[in-house]
C-alpha cells in the first residue's frame, strides 16, 4: 500500500494519529466505542449517554447523566440570526449546504480556541451536538412548507428531534429506534468526516467551523449521501421483479452499488446488521405497498453478496447506509433528510475527536508526491 515515499492513495492504510473514542475492526466486522461493542451499546445504552462517553471518556454516574442531558437540553434552540440563514434559503436548496451555512453562523459569536480551556470547549461542544438536532428538523420543515416547531425539552434527543421533524411525539418503540440509529452513527475512527474535523480543528480553528467543514465531506456520495443514493437506487429499480437484473446490469457497467463497500470492513458491518434488524420489526407492522423498499433492497443485497463471490470480490459487503434509508422512510422521513440526520449523531463524533485531539495539538500537515515539472520556463502571452 505505501511506496517507497511513504505514500498510500487516499491514505488507505495511514495511520494519522492516535484516538481511544472507536475503533473499526474490519476483519472481524466489529466496532467499538471506548472498548465496548457497539451492539452492547445499542441494546443498553442511549444517544445522550454515549455523547456523554465519547466526550468524557467514562460511562457517567446518573447525576452526571441527569446534569448532562440537561446542559443538552438548554442548547437546543438556534440563534435568530441562523434561523433566518434556513428561512431564507430557497426551498430547492440542497440541505446539506444550508446545515453548513447555519453551523459555521453558530462560529459568529464563538471566541478564539483556547486549548487549556477544556471544560469551556467542551461546553461549547455539547452546544453545537444539541442545537445541529433544531438546524436539521428546520431546514426539513421549510423545505416541506411545514410549521417550524420549537424545541421541547420534557422529550429525549430522539423524541425531541422526531417532534420537530414529523410534527408529532413518537410512539416508544419508534423513538427508541431512532435513537440507536443515532448510537450506531455517533462515530467511526478517521472516516472522511471526522478526518476533516480534525485537520480543521488542528489548525486551533473555533469549532464551529471545524464542524462545519465535516459536514461538507460527509455530504458526498461516497461517504454519508450514500444513504439517499440507496433510496434514489430503490426508487429507480421499481419493483422487486427487476432487482436482480438492475445489480446484474450495474455490476457488468462497473457501476458502485450505494451502501455497499468499505475501505475498513471486510465483512458486514456490524452497524448494518443492527439497522437491519430494527427494519425488519419495522416492516412487520407495515402494509405490502409500504414493505416494498425492504424487499428490493433484500434481493440487491442477497444478489449483489452472490455476485461479488463469483467475481472474488467478497471484500464488499453492506455497510451502514444500505438499511438505514429504508429505515428512516418507515419512520415518514424524506430522502432529502437522510445525510443532515447522519450529521445529527456524527456531530457527537467530530466534536469529541477535536477535544482529543487539542490535549496534544499539532497541527495535520502532510507531505505531497510531487509529479510535476520542477525546471519549466515562463512563456510569454505572444510566444503561447
Ligand atoms: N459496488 C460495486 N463495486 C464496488 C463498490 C460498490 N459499492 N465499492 C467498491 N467496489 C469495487 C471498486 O469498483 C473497486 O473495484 P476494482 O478494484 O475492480 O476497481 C474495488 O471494489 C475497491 O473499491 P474502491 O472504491 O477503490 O475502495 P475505497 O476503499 O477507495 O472506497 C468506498 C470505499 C466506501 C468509497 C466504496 O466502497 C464506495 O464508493 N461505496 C459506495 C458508496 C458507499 O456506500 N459509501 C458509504 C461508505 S460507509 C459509510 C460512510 O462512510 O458514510
Amino acid at each position: 500500500m505505501l511506496d517507497n515515499l511513504g505514500f498510500s492513495k487516499g491514505l488507505a492504510g495511514v495511520v494519522a494519529d492516535t484516538t481511544a473514542i472507536s475503533q473499526v475492526q474490519g476483519e472481524a466486522g466489529r466496532l467499538i466505542y471506548r472498548g465496548i461493542s457497539i451492539e452492547t451499546l445499542a441494546a443498553k445504552s442511549t444517544f445522550e449517554e454515549c455523547v456523554f462517553f465519547a466526550l468524557y471518556g467514562y460511562l457517567p454516574k446518573k447525576d452526571e447523566f441527569d446534569n448532562f442531558v440537561k446542559e443538552m437540553k438548554g442548547y437546543r434552540s438556534l440563534p435568530k440570526y441562523a434561523q433566518d440563514i434556513i428561512n431564507s434559503a430557497p426551498t430547492t436548496a440542497y440541505p446539506m449546504a444550508v446545515l453548513q451555512a447555519v453551523i459555521a453562523s453558530i462560529g459568529y459569536s464563538e471566541l478564539p480556541v483556547n486549548l487549556k480551556h477544556e471544560d469551556e470547549n467542551k461546553h461549547e461542544a455539547v452546544h453545537l451536538i444539541s442545537a445541529i438536532s433544531t438546524a436539521v428538523a428546520h431546514i426539513s420543515c421549510v423545505r416541506r412548507g411545514k410549521p417550524v416547531l420549537s424545541p421541547r425539552e420534557d422529550l429525549s434527543h430522539a423524541e425531541n428531534f422526531l417532534y420537530m421533524l414529523n410534527g408529532n411525539v413518537p410512539d416508544a418503540a419508534l423513538a427508541r429506534m431512532f435513537d440507536v440509529a443515532l448510537i450506531l452513527h455517533l462515530d467511526h475512527d478517521f472516516n472522511a468526516s471526522t478526518f476533516t474535523a480534525r485537520v480543521v480543528g488542528s489548525t486551533e480553528a473555533r469549532l464551529a467551523l471545524s464542524i462545519s467543514a465535516a459536514i461538507g465531506a460527509l455530504s458526498g456520495p461516497l461517504h454519508g449521501g450514500a444513504n439517499e443514493k440507496v433510496l434514489e437506487m430503490v426508487d429507480e429499480i421499481g419493483s422487486p421483479e427487476k432487482a436482480k437484473d438492475w445489480v446484474y446490469q450495474a455490476l457488468s457497467s462497473k457501476k458502485k452499488v450505494m451502501g455497499f463497500g468499505h475501505r475498513v470492513y471486510k465483512t458486514t458491518d456490524p452497524r448494518a446488521k443492527v439497522l437491519r434488524s430494527m427494519l425488519e420489526t419495522l416492516v412487520a407492522t407495515k402494509s405490502a405497498k409500504e414493505k416494498e423498499t425492504y424487499e428490493i433492497l433484500k434481493i440487491v443485497h442477497d444478489t449483489m453478496i452472490a455476485e461479488l463471490s463469483k467475481k472474488e470480490k467478497d471484500y464488499i459487503w453492506p455497510n451502514v447506509d444500505f438499511w438505514s434509508g429504508a429505515l428512516y422512510r418507515l419512520m415518514g422521513i424524506e430522502p432529502a433528510d437522510f445525510t443532515p440526520i447522519f450529521a445529527v449523531a456524527r456531530v457527537a463524533g467530530w466534536s469529541s475527536h477535536i477535544l482529543e485531539m487539542w490535549r496534544d495539538n499539532r497541527i495535520y500537515r502532510p507531505a505531497a508526491k510531487y509529479i510535476g515539472p520542477t525546471d519549466a520556463s515562463y512563456v510569454e502571452f505572444a510566444d503561447r
